[in-house]
Protein backbone atom coordinates (compact mmCIF):
# COMPACT_ATOMS: atom_id res chain seq x y z
CA UNK A 1 0.00 0.00 0.00
CA UNK A 2 1.90 3.30 -1.40
CA UNK A 3 0.38 6.10 1.59
CA UNK A 4 1.81 8.89 -0.34
CA UNK A 5 -0.40 8.15 -2.85
CA UNK A 6 -3.54 7.32 -1.06
CA UNK A 7 -3.27 10.55 0.81
CA UNK A 8 -2.32 12.23 -2.53
CA UNK A 9 -5.49 11.44 -4.02
CA UNK A 10 -7.82 11.65 -1.04
CA UNK A 11 -6.63 15.46 -0.81
CA UNK A 12 -7.19 16.09 -4.62
CA UNK A 13 -10.50 14.83 -3.63
CA UNK A 14 -11.29 17.35 -1.46
CA UNK A 15 -9.38 20.22 -2.49
CA UNK A 16 -10.84 24.11 -1.48
CA UNK A 17 -13.23 24.94 -4.16
CA UNK A 18 -13.95 21.18 -5.57
CA UNK A 19 -16.50 18.19 -4.51
CA UNK A 20 -17.44 15.43 -5.55
CA UNK A 21 -21.00 14.39 -8.06
CA UNK A 22 -22.55 11.51 -6.47
CA UNK A 23 -23.35 9.98 -9.90
CA UNK A 24 -23.65 6.30 -8.97
CA UNK A 25 -27.45 5.13 -9.00
CA UNK A 26 -27.90 1.91 -9.12
CA UNK A 27 -29.92 0.62 -12.16
CA UNK A 28 -33.10 0.55 -9.67
CA UNK A 29 -32.39 4.16 -8.06
CA UNK A 30 -31.83 5.41 -11.54
CA UNK A 31 -35.17 4.01 -13.03
CA UNK A 32 -36.83 5.77 -10.02
CA UNK A 33 -35.27 9.01 -10.85
CA UNK A 34 -36.24 8.28 -15.05
CA UNK A 35 -39.63 7.51 -14.10
CA UNK A 36 -40.02 11.59 -12.03
CA UNK A 37 -39.14 12.53 -15.64
CA UNK A 38 -40.88 9.96 -17.75
CA UNK A 39 -37.55 8.30 -19.40
CA UNK A 40 -37.12 4.95 -20.26
CA UNK A 41 -34.40 3.64 -17.93
CA UNK A 42 -32.62 1.27 -20.31
CA UNK A 43 -29.00 1.21 -21.21
CA UNK A 44 -28.73 3.90 -23.89
CA UNK A 45 -30.17 6.29 -21.83
CA UNK A 46 -28.81 5.87 -18.86
CA UNK A 47 -25.02 6.60 -20.79
CA UNK A 48 -26.62 9.63 -22.40
CA UNK A 49 -27.95 11.19 -19.25
CA UNK A 50 -24.42 10.35 -17.84
CA UNK A 51 -22.61 11.77 -20.74
CA UNK A 52 -25.02 14.83 -20.77
CA UNK A 53 -23.59 15.27 -16.92
CA UNK A 54 -19.96 14.46 -17.82
CA UNK A 55 -19.11 16.31 -20.76
CA UNK A 56 -20.86 19.55 -19.41
CA UNK A 57 -17.97 22.60 -20.39
CA UNK A 58 -16.03 23.85 -17.27
CA UNK A 59 -17.37 21.24 -14.46
CA UNK A 60 -14.16 20.31 -14.08
CA UNK A 61 -13.56 23.66 -11.73
CA UNK A 62 -16.00 22.52 -9.23
CA UNK A 63 -16.08 18.62 -9.68
CA UNK A 64 -12.92 17.16 -8.49
CA UNK A 65 -14.23 13.40 -8.61
CA UNK A 66 -16.70 11.64 -9.84
CA UNK A 67 -18.59 8.60 -8.82
CA UNK A 68 -19.85 5.79 -10.81
CA UNK A 69 -21.99 3.09 -10.96
CA UNK A 70 -20.23 -0.41 -12.35
CA UNK A 71 -22.14 0.31 -15.37
CA UNK A 72 -21.00 3.32 -15.92
CA UNK A 73 -17.50 2.75 -15.62
CA UNK A 74 -17.83 0.72 -18.32
CA UNK A 75 -19.32 2.72 -20.60
CA UNK A 76 -18.17 5.67 -23.01
CA UNK A 77 -19.03 9.47 -24.03
CA UNK A 78 -21.08 9.86 -26.88
CA UNK A 79 -18.82 11.99 -29.06
CA UNK A 80 -15.72 10.37 -28.86
CA UNK A 81 -16.30 6.72 -27.74
CA UNK A 82 -14.05 7.69 -25.00
CA UNK A 83 -14.33 5.08 -21.57
CA UNK A 84 -15.73 7.30 -19.47
CA UNK A 85 -12.91 7.19 -16.54
CA UNK A 86 -10.18 7.71 -19.33
CA UNK A 87 -12.28 10.87 -19.81
CA UNK A 88 -12.13 11.74 -16.76
CA UNK A 89 -8.75 11.40 -16.02
CA UNK A 90 -7.48 13.59 -18.71
CA UNK A 91 -10.09 16.15 -17.34
CA UNK A 92 -8.22 16.07 -14.25
CA UNK A 93 -11.20 14.62 -12.73
CA UNK A 94 -10.89 11.58 -10.62
CA UNK A 95 -13.00 8.26 -11.55
CA UNK A 96 -14.45 6.56 -8.47
CA UNK A 97 -16.43 3.62 -7.99
CA UNK A 98 -19.33 2.68 -5.92
CA UNK A 99 -18.71 -1.14 -4.91
CA UNK A 100 -21.18 -2.07 -1.91
CA UNK A 101 -23.88 -3.97 -2.80
CA UNK A 102 -26.86 -2.30 -1.27
CA UNK A 103 -28.58 -2.19 2.19
CA UNK A 104 -30.30 -5.68 2.80
CA UNK A 105 -32.55 -6.21 6.43
CA UNK A 106 -30.41 -7.18 9.55
CA UNK A 107 -31.42 -10.48 10.64
CA UNK A 108 -32.61 -9.56 14.38
CA UNK A 109 -33.15 -6.30 14.08
CA UNK A 110 -36.45 -5.54 13.12
CA UNK A 111 -36.77 -2.90 10.42
CA UNK A 112 -33.20 -2.24 10.08
CA UNK A 113 -30.12 -2.77 7.32
CA UNK A 114 -26.54 -3.96 7.24
CA UNK A 115 -24.54 -3.31 3.93
CA UNK A 116 -23.53 -6.06 2.16
CA UNK A 117 -20.79 -6.65 -0.26
CA UNK A 118 -17.61 -7.85 1.29
CA UNK A 119 -17.63 -11.41 -0.43
CA UNK A 120 -15.14 -11.30 -3.78
CA UNK A 121 -14.80 -7.45 -2.97
CA UNK A 122 -10.76 -7.89 -3.23
CA UNK A 123 -10.92 -8.93 -6.78
CA UNK A 124 -13.52 -6.29 -7.95
CA UNK A 125 -11.36 -3.66 -6.38
CA UNK A 126 -8.31 -4.88 -8.26
CA UNK A 127 -10.35 -4.80 -11.79
CA UNK A 128 -11.77 -1.08 -10.88
CA UNK A 129 -8.45 -0.18 -10.44
CA UNK A 130 -7.75 -1.42 -13.74
CA UNK A 131 -10.01 0.32 -15.25
CA UNK A 132 -9.39 3.41 -13.91
CA UNK A 133 -11.14 4.12 -10.46
CA UNK A 134 -9.06 5.36 -7.76
CA UNK A 135 -11.60 5.98 -5.31
CA UNK A 136 -14.68 3.79 -3.90
CA UNK A 137 -17.94 4.49 -2.07
CA UNK A 138 -19.68 2.13 0.21
CA UNK A 139 -23.11 3.39 2.08
CA UNK A 140 -24.49 2.05 5.55
CA UNK A 141 -27.59 2.97 6.47
CA UNK A 142 -28.97 3.63 9.58
CA UNK A 143 -32.58 4.54 10.67
CA UNK A 144 -34.01 6.55 13.89
CA UNK A 145 -37.00 5.01 15.02
CA UNK A 146 -38.37 4.13 18.35
CA UNK A 147 -35.78 1.57 19.80
CA UNK A 148 -33.76 2.35 16.61
CA UNK A 149 -30.59 1.94 15.70
CA UNK A 150 -29.95 -0.81 17.70
CA UNK A 151 -26.16 -1.35 18.89
CA UNK A 152 -26.04 -4.32 16.44
CA UNK A 153 -26.98 -2.36 13.55
CA UNK A 154 -24.37 0.35 14.25
CA UNK A 155 -21.63 -2.39 15.07
CA UNK A 156 -22.65 -4.42 11.91
CA UNK A 157 -22.62 -1.34 9.82
CA UNK A 158 -19.30 0.21 11.59
CA UNK A 159 -17.72 -3.12 10.51
CA UNK A 160 -18.16 -3.33 7.51
CA UNK A 161 -17.33 0.28 6.43
CA UNK A 162 -14.04 -0.25 8.07
CA UNK A 163 -13.77 -4.07 6.42
CA UNK A 164 -14.75 -2.41 3.20
CA UNK A 165 -12.07 0.68 3.80
CA UNK A 166 -9.12 -1.04 4.73
CA UNK A 167 -9.25 -3.54 1.63
CA UNK A 168 -9.39 -0.38 -0.37
CA UNK A 169 -6.77 1.02 0.97
CA UNK A 170 -4.48 -2.58 0.48
CA UNK A 171 -5.67 -1.72 -3.51
CA UNK A 172 -4.37 1.76 -3.92
CA UNK A 173 -7.92 3.20 -3.94
CA UNK A 174 -8.83 5.72 -1.46
CA UNK A 175 -12.36 4.72 0.69
CA UNK A 176 -15.19 7.24 0.73
CA UNK A 177 -16.86 6.11 4.09
CA UNK A 178 -20.35 6.91 4.46
CA UNK A 179 -22.80 6.08 7.24
CA UNK A 180 -25.78 7.93 6.70
CA UNK A 181 -28.38 8.21 8.97
CA UNK A 182 -31.23 8.67 7.27
CA UNK A 183 -33.64 12.20 7.90
CA UNK A 184 -36.77 10.18 7.15
CA UNK A 185 -39.14 10.76 10.27
CA UNK A 186 -40.10 12.90 13.02
CA UNK A 187 -37.80 13.02 15.05
CA UNK A 188 -35.50 16.19 16.09
CA UNK A 189 -32.48 17.54 15.77
CA UNK A 190 -31.09 17.02 18.59
CA UNK A 191 -32.41 12.86 18.54
CA UNK A 192 -30.52 13.22 14.95
CA UNK A 193 -27.27 14.68 17.01
CA UNK A 194 -27.53 11.85 19.39
CA UNK A 195 -27.42 9.38 16.44
CA UNK A 196 -25.33 10.87 14.58
CA UNK A 197 -21.88 11.10 17.35
CA UNK A 198 -22.91 7.64 18.08
CA UNK A 199 -22.50 6.44 14.36
CA UNK A 200 -19.08 8.58 13.88
CA UNK A 201 -17.66 7.41 17.05
CA UNK A 202 -18.49 3.57 16.46
CA UNK A 203 -17.31 3.64 12.82
CA UNK A 204 -14.18 5.37 13.83
CA UNK A 205 -13.47 3.02 16.36
CA UNK A 206 -13.86 0.23 13.77
CA UNK A 207 -11.53 2.08 11.29
CA UNK A 208 -8.86 2.58 14.18
CA UNK A 209 -9.33 -1.46 14.83
CA UNK A 210 -8.98 -2.19 11.16
CA UNK A 211 -5.79 -0.35 10.20
CA UNK A 212 -7.53 2.45 8.30
CA UNK A 213 -4.77 5.08 7.29
CA UNK A 214 -7.19 7.95 7.92
CA UNK A 215 -5.02 10.03 6.01
CA UNK A 216 -6.18 8.01 2.94
CA UNK A 217 -9.88 8.06 3.38
CA UNK A 218 -12.67 10.83 2.79
CA UNK A 219 -15.54 10.70 5.41
CA UNK A 220 -19.34 11.00 3.84
CA UNK A 221 -22.04 12.26 6.75
CA UNK A 222 -25.55 13.21 6.89
CA UNK A 223 -25.87 16.36 8.30
CA UNK A 224 -27.48 16.81 11.29
CA UNK A 225 -30.73 17.90 10.73
CA UNK A 226 -34.60 17.89 11.91
CA UNK A 227 -36.22 14.77 10.72
CA UNK A 228 -38.13 15.41 7.63
CA UNK A 229 -41.57 15.18 9.18
CA UNK A 230 -40.78 16.59 12.29
CA UNK A 231 -42.84 19.57 13.21
CA UNK A 232 -40.22 22.29 14.27
CA UNK A 233 -37.36 22.56 11.01
CA UNK A 234 -34.09 23.82 12.43
CA UNK A 235 -33.14 27.09 10.73
CA UNK A 236 -29.33 27.08 8.34
CA UNK A 237 -27.79 28.60 12.09
CA UNK A 238 -28.81 25.67 13.80
CA UNK A 239 -27.99 22.90 11.01
CA UNK A 240 -24.69 24.06 10.45
CA UNK A 241 -23.67 24.63 14.58
CA UNK A 242 -24.98 21.00 15.38
CA UNK A 243 -23.11 19.83 12.51
CA UNK A 244 -19.79 21.10 13.28
CA UNK A 245 -20.01 20.40 16.69
CA UNK A 246 -20.58 16.58 16.30
CA UNK A 247 -17.44 16.32 13.68
CA UNK A 248 -15.28 18.27 15.87
CA UNK A 249 -16.04 15.76 18.56
CA UNK A 250 -15.76 12.59 16.79
CA UNK A 251 -13.76 12.92 13.56
CA UNK A 252 -9.79 13.04 13.56
CA UNK A 253 -8.67 15.94 12.50
CA UNK A 254 -5.80 13.43 10.32
CA UNK A 255 -8.74 12.64 8.10
CA UNK A 256 -8.33 15.48 5.14
CA UNK A 257 -11.67 16.02 3.99
CA UNK A 258 -15.64 16.02 4.54
CA UNK A 259 -17.87 15.45 1.70
CA UNK A 260 -21.15 15.60 2.92
CA UNK A 261 -23.95 13.77 1.21
CA UNK A 262 -27.21 15.88 0.31
CA UNK A 263 -29.41 12.89 1.84
CA UNK A 264 -32.77 13.89 0.16
CA UNK A 265 -32.67 18.36 1.04
CA UNK A 266 -33.53 20.67 -1.72
CA UNK A 267 -30.54 22.04 -3.53
CA UNK A 268 -30.88 25.49 -2.10
CA UNK A 269 -30.44 24.14 1.86
CA UNK A 270 -28.07 21.90 0.78
CA UNK A 271 -25.74 24.74 -0.71
CA UNK A 272 -27.02 26.98 2.35
CA UNK A 273 -25.81 24.62 4.95
CA UNK A 274 -22.50 23.71 3.45
CA UNK A 275 -21.62 27.43 3.08
CA UNK A 276 -22.64 28.35 6.80
CA UNK A 277 -20.15 25.31 8.26
CA UNK A 278 -17.45 26.56 6.09
CA UNK A 279 -18.31 30.14 7.44
CA UNK A 280 -18.33 28.68 10.93
CA UNK A 281 -15.25 27.12 10.70
CA UNK A 282 -13.10 29.22 8.59
CA UNK A 283 -9.10 28.93 7.56
CA UNK A 284 -8.62 27.51 10.69
CA UNK A 285 -10.85 24.17 10.09
CA UNK A 286 -9.28 20.70 10.48
CA UNK A 287 -11.10 19.53 7.47
CA UNK A 288 -11.54 20.43 4.27
CA UNK A 289 -15.47 20.49 4.54
CA UNK A 290 -16.99 19.65 0.64
CA UNK A 291 -20.23 18.38 -0.97
CA UNK A 292 -20.75 14.58 -2.16
CA UNK A 293 -23.93 15.31 -3.68
CA UNK A 294 -26.11 13.39 -5.65
CA UNK A 295 -29.78 14.56 -5.83
CA UNK A 296 -28.39 18.20 -4.68
CA UNK A 297 -26.34 18.52 -7.63
CA UNK A 298 -27.99 16.77 -10.18
CA UNK A 299 -32.03 17.76 -9.61
CA UNK A 300 -32.53 20.96 -11.89
CA UNK A 301 -30.58 19.26 -14.48
CA UNK A 302 -32.38 15.92 -14.96
CA UNK A 303 -35.79 18.02 -14.74
CA UNK A 304 -34.49 19.93 -17.63
CA UNK A 305 -33.11 16.96 -19.49
CA UNK A 306 -36.55 15.47 -19.95
CA UNK A 307 -34.49 12.62 -21.84
CA UNK A 308 -34.11 14.63 -24.97
CA UNK A 309 -31.18 16.11 -27.20
CA UNK A 310 -32.34 19.17 -27.94
CA UNK A 311 -32.35 20.29 -23.98
CA UNK A 312 -28.47 18.91 -23.52
CA UNK A 313 -27.22 22.63 -23.16
CA UNK A 314 -30.17 23.55 -20.62
CA UNK A 315 -29.15 20.11 -18.41
CA UNK A 316 -25.69 20.90 -18.57
CA UNK A 317 -26.16 24.94 -17.87
CA UNK A 318 -28.70 23.62 -14.32
CA UNK A 319 -25.86 21.45 -13.36
CA UNK A 320 -23.06 23.69 -14.08
CA UNK A 321 -24.76 26.27 -12.12
CA UNK A 322 -25.04 24.27 -8.67
CA UNK A 323 -22.02 22.98 -8.70
CA UNK A 324 -20.23 26.42 -9.36
CA UNK A 325 -22.99 27.74 -6.14
CA UNK A 326 -21.73 24.31 -4.32
CA UNK A 327 -17.94 25.31 -4.93
CA UNK A 328 -18.84 28.96 -3.87
CA UNK A 329 -19.97 27.59 -0.59
CA UNK A 330 -16.78 25.58 0.39
CA UNK A 331 -15.37 28.78 0.67
CA UNK A 332 -18.32 30.30 2.68
CA UNK A 333 -18.71 32.59 -0.56
CA UNK A 334 -22.44 31.73 -1.56
CA UNK A 335 -25.56 33.53 -0.69
CA UNK A 336 -28.92 32.47 -1.37
CA UNK A 337 -29.00 36.02 -3.78
CA UNK A 338 -27.26 34.20 -6.22
CA UNK A 339 -30.00 31.74 -7.23
P1 LIG B 1 -27.57 12.19 -2.22
O1 LIG B 1 -26.69 13.41 -2.18
O2 LIG B 1 -28.66 12.27 -3.23
O3 LIG B 1 -28.03 11.79 -0.83
O4 LIG B 1 -26.67 11.00 -2.74
C1 LIG B 1 -25.39 10.89 -2.27
C2 LIG B 1 -24.98 9.49 -2.26
O5 LIG B 1 -23.99 9.14 -2.84
C3 LIG B 1 -25.78 8.54 -1.50
O6 LIG B 1 -25.05 7.36 -1.31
Amino acid sequence: MNLNSLSEIANAMVEKGRGILAADESTPTCKKRFDSINVESNEANRNAYRDMLFTTPGMEKFISGVILFDETLRQSTLADNEKFPDYLTKLGVIPGIKVDKGAHPLPGCEGEKVTEGLDGLNSRLEEYYDLGARFAKWRAVITIGDSAPSGSCLAANAHGLARYAAMCQENGIVPIVEPEILMDGEHTIEESFIVTEEVLHTTFYELYSQNVLLEGMVLKPNMVLSGYACSEQASVDEVAEMTVTVLKRCVPSAVPGIAFLSGGQSDEDATAHLNKMNQILGDNSPWNLTYSYGRALQAPSLKAWEGKQENVKDAQDAFYKRAKLNSLATKGEYSPEME
